[in-house]
């Protein structure tokens, strides 16, 4: 009887860790994204642009059947611990594709750390998922905060800018856009003689507004997204600012929210790793598949989603599904140079990609390439021990 039980146990321990890391069957692929709130189209169009690169695989990746469980995080860091815990405790995925707030992901890189479940990151940039927080199971299919406004920062010094002031959401995202651009913009001799905030998601701009009138800079650089970006950039419009004051931002500012912004957003200059222009025969490819399966253009976040399932492919492929070899997925992706729509890109040693950021201008419905910012540009990953 003591020999049968302790066999029993025996048979459960040996089948325990066999159930949790599987490499065959179906790969359970958690989607964390925002679905309601500000950045609600955002989590949309990375759905979209990953679920359309699974099934131009015939909806498999590393030879497994790709199943979906998808979480609407609200874009709140306060439920991120939760909501991830559920998909990697109840639900069993494989791996975490989120998110697309800074503040949602730093929470969700912490649990991904702890628990050494796969992580990709199709959006949030914050600096310290591939700095301080990187891990052998955590990679970014997007960019980092500093990226694109460091570029910026040297775009718009080039442009003879010197007196800047900044406006942003005060949260990661909007602190570390404008960190990266001030980097960039004093080292070439330029100055923020005043940094606006307020809370995000708020989108009550008036009293900063007249706060820039007053200030009168030679510029504004901007970083808002989603709906608060279409508010922002009318709102701007509106206050008689554009003609005087020009107005700048990373790319966010006019990425997905053109219809929504019409004639307000004509000519503004924005820097990001994507635009509406490209023309090669890869980016070419992916809008037209992207247009006949969601009858809608893509943007920015649409690549990254889609990147973010070719980043799990090529890591997959080389372990042949099983996510539980995690130092040969990761060396894969190392190697990598993946075939971006933006243009193909290469892996950092934290994480995170190095890649071309484009300086855009926004032309009717389009943000069109004007030329490179910032090539081949890798954020510098501080504080990345792996
Ligand atoms: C972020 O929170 O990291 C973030 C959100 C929306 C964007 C870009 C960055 O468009």
């Amino acid at each position: 009887m003591k020999f049968l039980r302790l066999t029993v146990i025996a048979a459960a321990t040996l089948a325990a860790p066999l159930a949790c890391a599987q490499s065959t069957g179906k790969l359970k692929v958690g989607l964390m994204l925002p679905a309601t709130g500000t950045f609600a189209a955002l989590g949309t169009a990375i759905d979209n642009g990953f679920r359309l690169y699974v099934a131009e695989q015939g909806g498999k990746l590393g030879g497994r059947e790709v199943e979906y469980v998808r979480v609407d995080d609200e874009s709140d860091p306060a439920k991120a611990t939760d909501n991830i815990n559920k998909l990697i405790k109840r639900d069993n995925v494989d791996v975490v594709v989120g998110s697309v707030h800074s503040g949602v992901a730093m929470a969700m890189a912490k649990v991904a750390k702890d628990t050494g479940t796969l992580l990709i990151v199709p959006n949030a940039g914050a600096d310290a998922v591939t700095g301080p927080m990187c891990a052998p199971n955590i990679f970014r299919s997007s960019f980092s905060n500093w990226q694109p406004g460091y570029a910026m920062g040297e775009a718009m010094a080039k442009k003879g800018h010197r007196k800047v002031v900044t406006i942003t959401w005060k949260y990661a995202a909007g602190d570390e856009m404008v960190r990266g651009f001030r980097e960039a913009f004093t080292k070439a001799g330029g100055a923020v003689v005043k940094e606006l905030n307020l809370p995000f998601p708020n989108v009550e701009f008036q009293a900063l507004l007249t706060d820039i009138a007053a200030t009168r800079p030679d510029a504004v650089f901007a970083f808002f997204a989603g709906g608060g970006a279409v508010k922002f950039v009318k709102d701007y419009a509106a206050a008689g600012l554009k003609s005087g004051i020009p107005l700048y931002g990373t790319g966010f500012l006019t990425d997905g929210t053109l219809e929504a912004q019409a004639t307000d957003a004509e000519g503004l200059l924005t820097t990001l790793h994507y635009a509406d222009s490209l023309n090669t025969p890869r980016d070419n490819a992916f809008r037209l598949a992207y247009a006949k399966a969601y009858k809608l253009q893509p943007d920015v976040y649409a690549v990254q989603g889609y990147d973010a399932a070719q980043m799990l492919a090529i890591g997959l492929a080389a372990v042949k599904g099983d996510v539980g070899k995690k130092a040969e997925f990761a060396a894969a992706l190392r190697k990598a140079r993946i075939d971006s729509p933006r243009g193909a890109f290469t892996v950092s040693a934290s994480h995170n990609p190095v890649q071309d950021i484009y300086l855009r201008q926004v032309v009717g419905k389009q943000n069109q390439v004007v030329g490179v910012a910032s090539a081949a540009l890798a954020d510098p990953g501080r504080g990345c021990r792996m």
